[in-house]
């Protein structure tokens, strides 16, 4: 699956956005390390903060599903380059670290990163790792 059909994939899934409340539809495609594809759309709840973005619902399906490494993920929003929350940069950080991050517009207009210029200096499970051989080491 090229770049363009990943953003087709997304501008699908933004129309499926339950959105009463913003009225801000939000489409994620992801690609799995072993090319399977899976998308999302935000989800709103009256009681607001029970409300998920569509990346995370589209990393949270594959994950359910068994697929734990993204290689590549596309958003798409109201606005023209709709950019992932702080809270959905750090999940990408845990299942998608080298992933292309594709910001997009339409099929002919997006914009590329990586997570570390999305999340710099970020934390993740690495840190966790270092302190615990740490402690195990008496350091
Ligand atoms: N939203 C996303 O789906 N992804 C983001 O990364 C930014 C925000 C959604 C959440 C909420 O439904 C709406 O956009 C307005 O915040």
């Amino acid at each position: 699956m090229d770049i363009k059909g990943l953003i087709r994939k997304a501008l699908e899934a933004q129309q499926k956005a339950y959105v009463p409340y913003s009225k801000f539809h939000v489409g994620a495609a992801l690609l799995t390390e072993d090319d399977e594809i899976f998308t999302g759309c935000n989800i709103e709840i009256a009681s607001y903060s029970a409300t998920l973005c569509a990346e995370r619902t589209a990393i949270f399906k594959a994950i359910s599903e068994g697929h734990k490494n993204i290689k590549a993920i596309v958003v798409v929003g109201d606005t023209d380059f709709t950019y992932p929350c702080g809270i959905c940069r750090q999940v990408i950080r845990e299942f998608g670290n080298n992933a292309k991050i594709i910001i997009a517009k339409s099929e002919d207009d997006y914009r590329e990163y990586t997570l570390e210029e999305l999340l710099p200096h970020s934390f993740g499970p690495e840190d966790l790792e270092e302190a615990k051989n740490r402690s195990e080491n008496n350091v």
